[in-house]
C-alpha cells in the first residue's frame, strides 16, 4: 500500500483547481439508469470512488465511458441486463445504494446489497427504505441484499423523513421523478449535492421545485429524456485545501470555489482568524495573523458546519490559541484521526461524540495511519504544519476523494510526495 510523505515546510503561495464534486457526482450517475437516452456529465472528478461506481453501473449493463482523461462520462442505460447491486461492489463504498430508486422507478425491481458499516458508523438504510415505500416499493430484507419491487410501479405521496439524509433525499427524489402523481418530500436534506442533482434532472425533463430548502416537491412524469450536465465544484475539496495555508501561512488561492458552497466553514474560519476572500476565479485564503485562535465546531446537516470537514477543521484546531470542543453530530465514530494526531503531539480528548483539543505551538512529524478517507487529508495538512516528516500509510483512502492531491499540494509550495509500496 502506497504511502505519502510530507515535510513541514513554511508558507504556502500559488493556485490549486478545485474538481467536481465526488458527492454530486455519485448521485449524478446512477440517474442514467432513470432515462432510456444517454446522459453524460462534464467536470467529472478523477477518483477510486467513480471507478467503483462506474463498475457498478456496468454490471447492471449500463455503458459508461470516460473520455477526456476522466473529465467527462458517457453514459447509457438504454439496455440495462440487471437490477441487482452485488455486495462485492456495494460493500466498498455504501453510494452504490444510490441505484435503488432509479432502478425502482424505471423497471420496477430492484435488488441491492446492505452496504455494511464502515469506519466511520453502521450507516444503515431505514430512511432510504421508509421513504421508497411511502412511494409504494415493498422491500424486505434477504441474505444481507435488500428486495424492491414496485410492480403497479412508484405513487407520489408526502412523506416526512426523521433524519434530514443526504442519500435517503437524493433515492426518494430520484424515484418520485418516474413516480405516478405529485410527492412532497418534508425534511428533505439541503445539500448543494442535492440542488446539483435536481438540476441534472430537471434538464432530463423532472418537474421539480424547492431543492435547497427542507421540502421538495416532484411531480412524476412518464419518462425522462437525456441530458449533458456540468457537475458543481467539491465544497468539501475546497474546505479542506481553504485550511493549508491557514495551517501553513501564505496566500493560496483556490480556483472555482465559490463561498455559497463553504458559507458555514468560511465563517468559522474568520472567527479562528483565516481571512476568505471571493475572487473573480475562486477564494483566496491567508491567516489574518501568525497563529490562529481556538473555535468551537458542531457538523449538522447543510447549511451547518459539514461533517465532512471536521477532520480537517480538527487538524487546524491542534496547533490553535486556545481550546477548542469539536462536536461530532453526524456520525457516530468519526474521531479516528484524533490519535493520529496525538501521535504527532496534539492534546485531544475524546469522550463519545465530543473532542476537546488544546492547542499546542506546533506538531511534530512522525508515521501515521489513514483510517478513512476525511482522516488521511486532515493527517496530511497536520504534516505539512508540523516540524519534520510525517509518513501517512493506507493513503488508498485519500484516492477515494482527492484527485492529484501531491500534484495540487506540491503546486503551492507543499513538500510532499508518494511512496509507491515496494
Ligand atoms: C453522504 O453520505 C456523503 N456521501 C457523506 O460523505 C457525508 O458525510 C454524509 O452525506 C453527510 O453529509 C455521499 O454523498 C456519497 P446521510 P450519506 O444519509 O448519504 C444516518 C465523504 O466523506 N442514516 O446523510 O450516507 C447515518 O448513519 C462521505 O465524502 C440513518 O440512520 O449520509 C449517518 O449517521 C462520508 N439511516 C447520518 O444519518 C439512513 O437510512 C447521515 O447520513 C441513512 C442515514
Amino acid at each position: 500500500m502506497d504511502s505519502i510523505l510530507v515535510t513541514g515546510n513554511g508558507p504556502l503561495n500559488g493556485q490549486i483547481p478545485i474538481a467536481g464534486a465526488k458527492n454530486a457526482c455519485l448521485t449524478l450517475m446512477p440517474a442514467t439508469l432513470l432515462s432510456e437516452e444517454p446522459l453524460t456529465l462534464t467536470n467529472a472528478p478523477r477518483l477510486s470512488d467513480i471507478k467503483t461506481m462506474t463498475a457498478l453501473l456496468q454490471s447492471l449493463g449500463a455503458e459508461v465511458s470516460s473520455l477526456q482523461d476522466g473529465q467527462v462520462l458517457a453514459m447509457s442505460s438504454h439496455d440495462l441486463t440487471s437490477q441487482t447491486a452485488d455486495y462485492e461492489i456495494v460493500r466498498k463504498m455504501r453510494a452504490s445504494n444510490l441505484v435503488l430508486g432509479p432502478l425502482l422507478a424505471r423497471f420496477g425491481k430492484a435488488v441491492v446489497s446492505l452496504p455494511g458499516g464502515c469506519a466511520i458508523g453502521a450507516r444503515p438504510m431505514d430512511l432510504h427504505i421508509e421513504g421508497l415505500e411511502a412511494l409504494g416499493a415493498e422491500i424486505e430484507l434477504k441474505d444481507g441484499y435488500l428486495h424492491a419491487k414496485a410492480p403497479g410501479g412508484l405513487k407520489g405521496a408526502v412523506h416526512e423523513m426523521r433524519f434530514a439524509s443526504v442519500g435517503a433525499t437524493e433515492n426518494i427524489v430520484m424515484a418520485a421523478t418516474l413516480a405516478k402523481g405529485t410527492t412532497v418530500l418534508k425534511n428533505a436534506a439541503r445539500e448543494p449535492e442535492i440542488v446539483d442533482l435536481v438540476e441534472c434532472l430537471r434538464k432530463m425533463g423532472a418537474q421539480i421545485s424547492g431543492e435547497g430548502t427542507s421540502t421538495i416537491e416532484i411531480q412524476g412524469v412518464d419518462r425522462l429524456h437525456g441530458a449533458t450536465h456540468q457537475v458543481v465544484t467539491d465544497r468539501i475539496e475546497l474546505g479542506t485545501y481553504m485550511l493549508a495555508p491557514a495551517m501553513c501561512g501564505g496566500e493560496v488561492e483556490l480556483l472555482g470555489g465559490r463561498m455559497s458552497l463553504v458559507e458555514s466553514f468560511a465563517a468559522k474560519l474568520d472567527a479562528a482568524g483565516v481571512h476568505v476572500e471571493e475572487t473573480l476565479n475562486g477564494l483566496k485564503v491567508a491567516r489574518k495573523n501568525g497563529r490562529v485562535n481556538a473555535v468551537d465546531v458542531v457538523t449538522e446537516p447543510f447549511p451547518g458546519f459539514p461533517t465532512d470537514l471536521q477532520a480537517q477543521m480538527m487538524a487546524l484546531m491542534c496547533t490553535a490559541e486556545g481550546t477548542s470542543v469539536l462536536e461530532e453530530r453526524i456520525f457516530e465514530n468519526r474521531f479516528m484521526h484524533a490519535p493520529e494526531l496525538v501521535r504527532m503531539g496534539a492534546n485531544i480528548e475524546v469522550h463519545g461524540g465530543t473532542a476537546t483539543v488544546t492547542g499546542v505551538e506546533r506538531l511534530k512529524g512522525a508515521p501515521v495511519m489513514a483510517t478513512d478517507l476525511r482522516a488521511s487529508v486532515s493527517l496530511i495538512l497536520a504534516g505539512m504544519a508540523a516540524e519534520g516528516e510525517t509518513t501517512v500509510s493506507r493513503v488508498y483512502h485519500l484516492d477515494r476523494g482527492y484527485e492529484h492531491v501531491v500534484r495540487k499540494l506540491e503546486g503551492v509550495g507543499a513538500k510532499i510526495e508518494r511512496i509507491k509500496d515496494q
